[in-house]
This record gives C-alpha cells, sequence and structure tokens, in this order.
C-alpha cells in the first residue's frame, strides 16, 4: 500500500527523543494511523519493539501491511488509547500521541470527513460504534447542534448553522457531506464564505469531534500514558488545534507542578512547531504544536 499520510514533525520527534539503543525497549504508539512515525523509530532504533494503537481497524491494517518487514518488533492493538492503558500492564520507555484523524480519512476513507467530496456521513472511526454524523446532524435538537459546533468548532456562526440544518432536514434527511457543506456555505455570510478556510471546516471539526468523543478520552489517555511510563521514559504529543493542546498543556502543568504528583519533567517549555519548510511541504502539519515530557 502506498502511505498518504505524511508524518508530522517525525524528524523533531526523533532528534528530540533520546533511545537507549543498548537495550530493549518498548515504544507505544497511540494514534499508529498508517504508521509513519512507527516505521521511522523502527528504522532508526533496532532495538526498540512498537505497539501501535488505533481505533480505525482499516487505516490499522494498512500499517500492519507496511510495517511486516518488522516481525515481531510491532504489534497492532485495536482500541482507543484511553481504554488500551486500563489494560496495558508493561511499561514503555516512549509514548507517542499524534492527535486527531490523517489524511487517509479525509482522502481514502468514503466516511464523510471532508466537506470536499460526496459521501455518506459517518466519520466513525470505530465503524461498529451506534453514533454516526448522520444521527448527530439529522437528530440532535437545533440548540444541542449549535453548542456542539460552537464548542468543538468555535465557529462563530454556529447558531446560522444549526438553524440552516434543521430547517433542511425538516425538508428531507441531509445525507451526504457534500449536502451538508452546501447547506452550511448558505447560511454563512458572504465574507466569511469566500474567507481563508472552507466555510464548513470547523462544522465538520465539531461534528467529527462529536461522534468519536475526542476530546473526552485525551486526559484519561494522557494520565494513563504517565502511569505506565518507565523513569526517565518520554512522552510526547502532537496536537492540531488550541481544543486538543489545552487538556494536554494543562494535564502536564498539573503533573509537573508543586500542588501535582511532580512525576514528570516538562521538556517543552514552549510547544515545538514545524518548521517553514515542512508546512510549505506537508499541509497536515500546519498548526501542529508538539509537547514533550519526561518521566522522573
Ligand atoms: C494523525 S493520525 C496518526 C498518523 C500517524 N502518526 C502516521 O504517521 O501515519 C491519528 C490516528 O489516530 C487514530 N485515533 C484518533 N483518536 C483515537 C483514539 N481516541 N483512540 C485510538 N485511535 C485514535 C485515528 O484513527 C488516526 O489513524
Amino acid at each position: 500500500m502506498q502511505p498518504v499520510h505524511y508524518p508530522v514533525m517525525a524528524r523533531d520527534i526523533l532528534a528530540n527523543i533520546p533511545i537507549d539503543d543498548t537495550r530493549p525497549g518498548v515504544m507505544i504508539d497511540c494514534t499508529l494511523g498508517e504508521g509513519g512515525h512507527t516505521e521511522l523509530f523502527l528504522e532508526s532504533h533496532p532495538k526498540l519493539s512498537v505497539i501501535g494503537v488505533d481505533r480505525d481497524r482499516t487505516i490499522q491494517n494498512r500499517a500492519v501491511s507496511r510495517l511486516e518487514a518488522f516481525g515481531s518488533r510491532f504489534k497492532a492493538v485495536n482500541s482507543w488509547y484511553d481504554d488500551f492503558f486500563e489494560d496495558f500492564e508493561g511499561e514503555a520507555c516512549f509514548i507517542l500521541f499524534d492527535l486527531g484523524i490523517s489524511t487517509y480519512h479525509f482522502e481514502l476513507s468514503q466516511r464523510g470527513f471532508s466537506f470536499l467530496k460526496d459521501e455518506e456521513l459517518d466519520m466513525r472511526l470505530d465503524v461498529d460504534a451506534d453514533l454516526t454524523a448522520f444521527d448527530v446532524v439529522n437528530h440532535y435538537r437545533e440548540e444541542d447542534l449549535a453548542d456542539l459546533i460552537y464548542k468543538y468548532g468555535e465557529e462563530r456562526y454556529s447558531r446560522r448553522i444549526a438553524q440552516a440544518i434543521c430547517r433542511e432536514r425538516a425538508k428531507e434527511p441531509i445525507r451526504t457531506s457534500k449536502a451538508l457543506a452546501y447547506i452550511i456555505g448558505g447560511a454563512v455570510p458572504v465574507e466569511y464564505r469566500n474567507g481563508r478556510i472552507h466555510p464548513a471546516t470547523r462544522t465538520f471539526q465539531a461534528i467529527r469531534i462529536e461522534v468519536n468523543n475526542e476530546l473526552g478520552r485525551i486526559e484519561r489517555a494522557l494520565e494513563g500514558a504517565i502511569r505506565h511510563l518507565e523513569k526517565n521514559g518520554y512522552l510526547a504529543v502532537i496536537s492540531f488545534h488550541s481544543l486538543e493542546d489545552r487538556p494536554v498543556k494543562w494535564l502536564f502543568r498539573k503533573h509537573a507542578g508543586s500542588d501535582g504528583p511532580q512525576d514528570i519533567r516538562i521538556i517543552t517549555r514552549h510547544p515545538l512547531e514545524p518548521s517553514e519548510q515542512e508546512m510549505a511541504e506537508n499541509s497536515a502539519s500546519h498548526s501542529a504544536k508538539l509537547r514533550i515530557v519526561q518521566k522522573i
């Protein structure tokens, strides 16, 4: 398979995470995706093995075939990352989170993540889960829709958009990403429609976060990760918007601060960001922030 997602800030992570190559170590890649970061670490550190966690079985299978050559040094686990740590019993020298979804989801999954495509509104990472984007768009009360678009999309036209969605769905159900994008485009002022980002960007992000409970899992997963880091082990988190970055920053501060357990040391006082060159070459890296802590 040809990967479509280019791993974000991969060289920065590799350069900033010292791995002891004299002894075997375990890395947990909590957001395996197509396995870009994992591949780089397996290639660079011959005694390292990786457990790759992802809830999306389809993308995980792509990583499994990509990483086949590493044999028993790589193991895939199909789980939400917060649930994973409840059952995991070992310790890791490095744990990585590369939050959100992958280029694969927008380009190839056919699950309606992209407002540029005409696909059924699904947006589930776990295709066995009950809640789909169709349910959110067609069955949530107008007020709840507006609130979630505001909260998870930071969309200032959330009320107008929710109102337009409810008006249209009263005529017939909204079934596709294209239909939804069209309704959103018609609900916002013209200047916004022709603005810097597509007018549906924030609403699509909000619906996806709701469907997968993305923000609700971060804190629990990071608590689990810190618990399962070996002494002097590293934890790195890449986030892509302030809603993701905020809980990461606060949890790290809480753990490192004098009122907290003081079980980690913050390595990146200010988050690292991609170089101009990476941003020019890889649009997925835009707005990425990398935070690293060390267990003490
Ligand atoms: C940004 S992509 C990771 C890309 C990967 N680092 C690479 O280089 O190919 C994030 C991945 O995490 C998965 N994911 C998102 N939230 C998750 C969660 N709460 N639990 C498990 N997997 C999750 C998504 O399915 C997606 O494949």
